[in-house]
């Protein structure tokens, strides 16, 4: 394996550190607190091309790698996890699911607006009784011909209300399990289509969630992506690689953390001498920057795996499931070399610390990761 970045890859890690700590930086705090979502800067990303960075350019995507893109999710969310999952989104679960499967007037339509940043992309899988378990598909829609009609609800929508662009996953036929689920383009504004009140978080405050209802939402047959049934393999295809992405967004809220903790550690003084100079310090900041080192190791494997086209559920997972938990250890201890300065807002850490708990929720508990690691390491 080599890791040696090129001189692209370089160049676009490098803008995006400069953006993040330009950008995004500067008002972090005040959007945390007001659970206020980033517009302004969700624009420049599109100028940027970070919404469509794997999508070919005559879609209006940066025609870039996934290792490219992993890269930047990671400067981005070092500083601001809410913004780099609006990143996610966009990227891995609705321009990746439309560019690989969707028809050629699907992506003319709307991958188009979704690389620019004119649209922002939905993901809607997960529902008040299928989160883990997403073949229990409770939302319908009932083939009437040349379209269907779209009944139920959808939870913890990422971009819910921010969105005008939704790919919905519903139960066409019952009978047929998970052969029988869609997977449908909704746009906003369509009739019956209502966005519920926006959910009060922990962490990621800035990005919206919300639930969504559909109430005899007419949706025609030329939204549906893929052949009919193909629905569940699209959701979890598509997963599979955003897995990565979240993977990523993981790593770097671990590194943006370290790094404020190893900043912080050379300045604070105590018992005569700056606090690093103490064991006690130095061996958590050893045991951070090594397991931080290893989670880089699987997410850019996991990355290069998409790449080379070779099988990635299973590096994706378990790059997902250990870079989740090292952003968690991470994180905590980050929060714990600050001392009490790490307990209050303006020293960055304890929001990197709430917003480290969702990557060992979102896209796939850290149990439904073991679950896709285990079959895979058992089946082969
Ligand atoms: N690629 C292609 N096909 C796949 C697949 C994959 N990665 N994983 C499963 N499948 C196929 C299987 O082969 C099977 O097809 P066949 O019957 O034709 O063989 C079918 O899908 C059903 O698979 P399983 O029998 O394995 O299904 P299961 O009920 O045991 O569930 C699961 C599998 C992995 C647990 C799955 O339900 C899962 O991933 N759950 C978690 C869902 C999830 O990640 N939700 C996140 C919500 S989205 C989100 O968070 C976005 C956001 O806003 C940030």
């Amino acid at each position: 394996m080599d890791f040696k970045l090129t001189e692209e890859q370089l160049m676009i890690q490098q803008a995006a550190r400069d953006f993040a700590q330009n950008e995004l930086l500067p008002e972090v705090i005040e959007r945390d607190d007001a659970q206020r979502f980033p517009e302004e800067e969700v624009k420049k990303m599109g100028e940027l091309g970070f919404l469509g960075m794997m999508v070919d350019s005559k879609y209006g995507g940066s025609g870039l790698d996934t290792l490219s893109y992993v890269l930047v999710m990671e400067e981005l969310s070092k500083v601001d996890a809410s913004c780099s999952v609006i990143v996610s989104v966009n990227n891995s679960l609705v321009c990746w699911g439309l560019e690989t499967f969707g028809t050629e007037e699907q992506k003319q339509k709307y991958l188009t607006r979704l690389t620019t940043g004119e649209s922002i992309g939905a993901f809607c899988l997960s529902e008040p009784e299928a989160g883990s378990d997403a073949t229990s598909q409770k939302t319908t829609a009932i083939d009437k011909g040349d379209h269907y009609v779209l009944n139920g609800t959808k939870n913890w929508i990422t971009n819910g209300s921010s969105a005008d662009i939704y790919l919905v996953i519903a139960q066409t036929d019952i009978e047929k399990g998970h052969k029988g689920i869609n997977a449908l383009i909704v746009e906003k504004g369509a009739e019956g289509f209502e966005i519920g009140p926006k959910e009060n978080k922990l962490g990621i405050r800035g990005s919206d969630t919300h639930s969504l209802i559909f109430n005899d939402v007419k949706v025609p047959k030329k939204n549906r992506i893929g052949e009919d049934g193909f629905g569940f393999k699209f959701a979890m295809k598509t997963l599979s690689g955003g897995r990565i992405g979240i993977a990523a967004q993981a790593l770097g809220i671990a590194a943006g953390a370290y790094e404020l903790a190893l900043k912080y550690s050379k300045q604070r003084k105590a018992f005569g001498t700056e606090i690093a100079n103490h064991q006690a310090i130095a061996f958590k900041l050893a045991d951070m920057h090594t397991s931080i080192e290893a989670a880089r190791m699987l997410v850019y494997k996991a990355a290069m795996d998409k790449d080379n086209h070779e099988n990635y559920d299973l590096s994706g997972a378990m790059a997902k499931l250990y870079a989740s938990k090292v952003a968690m250890d991470v994180a905590v201890e980050a929060v714990q070399i600050h001392g009490g300065n790490g307990f209050v807002k303006d020293y960055h850490v304890e929001r990197l610390m709430r917003d480290a708990k969702i990557t060992q929720i979102y896209e796939g508990t850290s149990e439904i990761q073991k679950i896709v690691i285990s079959r895979s390491i058992l089946r082969d």
